[in-house]
């Protein structure tokens, strides 16, 4: 195989090949199924390393564009989606550098989630897709209140930039939050965030280098994945069972890879809302202590337990720094607060505050001001109070309806906590195929391809949010869904 190389350009030699390729895969040059020369064999033809040509093939699978199996080659993957759309949209008139751009940037843009096209989006369509709380029931007339008299004590001083690590006092009032779950982090030890979104983004940019492995949960977050595919990252997924990550899969997957972070979400985990046991959670920490990987734990609805008994997070079990607990307010109270936060200890705290300074500056004094304002009042804790009894109703008025609704053999758990029930439909469905029928029927859900590294691999399984719905939504948005499912069988 011919690729053209700069050999003194800026651009180093794996991403050259990574991109040529790329463009071959995406414009069906190399169909799906392809078997691409070995790289011994490419890198001879190229008077290259092997290492190089490995990396390329790397960066490759971490996009999902290539599969490399042990003894047998790397094969060009099927694409689910037309890359065709992602070409279609750059008219001629743009210089020739967007379009490398788009070329360049399709294995996270592509993955990006999309939003039901406008004239399938029905008036009042049930959200089961949502990814927060219930919209109607965040507390607007306290946090009105709030604003008004924070911007009355604090004047203009609301309203400049704050520190980028964040308001002092909120910091302290998140210290006090995170000591209920045991974990000792001092106001300094935490470093604010715009979301958890943003804690997640500068985790990966601090620590991972292309070519990197990064082990992820299987499944998990969909944005996680296009996050690490933009940092070149190669992504290894550990199957999560009813304990969380599998630690005897994750322990073979540390030897092979030797990646740089394992990402994992162990409170009632997006998709699944499985809650990682107490055992598993050590295991965690002990081996990414033995093999000195970084964790990056993400705790988004940590807050929002109906059930169970509390576990505690890896970061309360860390005894040498090695974990990176992210979290927010997104989930537990609204998302447009955009407040999440770092705790973490070392240098690498203050090296991802550089790099928030470099991003953002700040986030929003006036927003810190204010949400500090609420949890000190006692607001936020009520708040919680009263969320965690109505999406625990919710919750099981959802598991009663899909147990009356959908077809026999589909499986679910009852989450213990958190916003979401995942549901495997029986062998044969495709979860995205029913996307636009049901999005007709008026009710939304997230396909469960959107959460797996391979897409295939989540055919069957759908997403439901209960947390955003009301009881009666939910009771009508089933009954549409189940018959949307038992329609495409016909
Ligand atoms: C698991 C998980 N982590 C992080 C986030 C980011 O949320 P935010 O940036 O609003 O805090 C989300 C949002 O859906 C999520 O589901």
């Amino acid at each position: 195989m011919r690729i053209p190389l700069e050999r003194s350009g800026k651009v180093p030699l794996y991403a050259q090949i990574a991109n040529f390729l790329r463009a071959a895969i995406l414009s069906g040059k190399l169909p799906s199924q392809t078997r691409m020369p070995s790289a011994r064999r490419l890198a001879g033809d190229l008077g290259i390393s092997r290492m190089t040509v490995e990396a390329a093939y790397a960066a490759l699978e971490a996009e999902g564009l290539v599969r490399r199996e042990m003894g047998s080659g790397t094969f060009v993957m099927a694409r689910r989606h037309s890359p065709a759309s992602v070409r279609v949209n750059v008219p001629e008139i743009w210089p020739q550098w967007q379009h490398e751009l788009v070329a360049n940037c399709a294995s996270w843009h592509e993955g990006a989630m999309v939003d039901a096209p406008a004239p399938l989006r029905a008036e009042n369509a049930i959200a089961f897709g949502s990814g927060t709380g219930d919209a109607r029931r965040f507390p607007l007339a306290d946090f009105r209140t709030v604003m008004r008299s924070v911007l009355q004590r604090d004047g203009k001083e609301a309203l400049e930039y704050g520190e980028t690590c964040g308001y002092a006092p909120l910091r302290r009032t998140i210290s006090e939050l995170l000591s209920v779950h045991g974990l000792q982090a001092g106001a300094d030890d935490v470093l604010v965030t715009s979301g958890s979104q943003q804690g997640l983004a500068l985790v990966a940019q601090l620590l991972l280098r292309p070519g990197d492995s990064v082990v992820v949960e299987r499944p998990t977050y969909a944005a996680a994945l296009p996050l690490f595919r933009a940092m070149a990252a190669r992504i290894v997924d550990v199957p999560v069972d009813r304990e969380g990550m599998r630690v005897d899969l994750l322990d073979k997957a540390l030897q092979r890879y030797h990646p740089r972070l394992i990402y994992t979400i162990p409170n009632f985990q997006n998709p699944t809302g499985v809650c990682m046991s107490a055992g598993r959670r050590r295991s965690v920490v002990a081996l990414a202590e033995r093999y000195g990987v970084a964790v990056l734990e993400d705790d988004f609805v940590g807050d929002l337990r109906y059930g169970g008994r509390a576990q505690p997070p890896l970061k309360a079990l860390d005894r040498t720094g090695g974990i990176i607990y992210v979290s927010t307010f997104s989930k537990m109270l609204m998302p447009g607060v955009r407040v999440g936060f770092i705790h973490a200890d070392g240098p690498v705290l203050e090296l991802l505050a550089g790099l928030k300074r470099l991003t953002d500056l700040a986030t929003s004094s006036a927003l810190q001001r204010a949400l500090h304002r609420y949890v000190s009042i006692g607001r936020y804790d009520a708040h919680l109070r009263r969320a965690r009894r109505l999406y625990a109703t919710r919750r099981d008025t959802m598991a009663r309806a899909l147990e009356r609704y959908f077809p026999p053999g589909s499986e679910f758990d009852l989450a213990e906590g958190g916003l979401f029930l995942w549901v495997a439909l029986p062998r044969g469905y495709v979860t995205s195929e029913l996307l636009r029928p049901a999005w007709k029927a008026g009710v939304g859900f997230a396909p469960g391809e959107e959460f797996f590294v391979d897409r295939s691999s989540g055919d069957r399984f759908l997403r439901l949010n209960f947390a955003a719905v009301t009881p009666e939504e939910i009771e009508r948005g089933i009954r549409n869904l189940g018959r949307v499912i038992a329609e495409s069988s016909q």
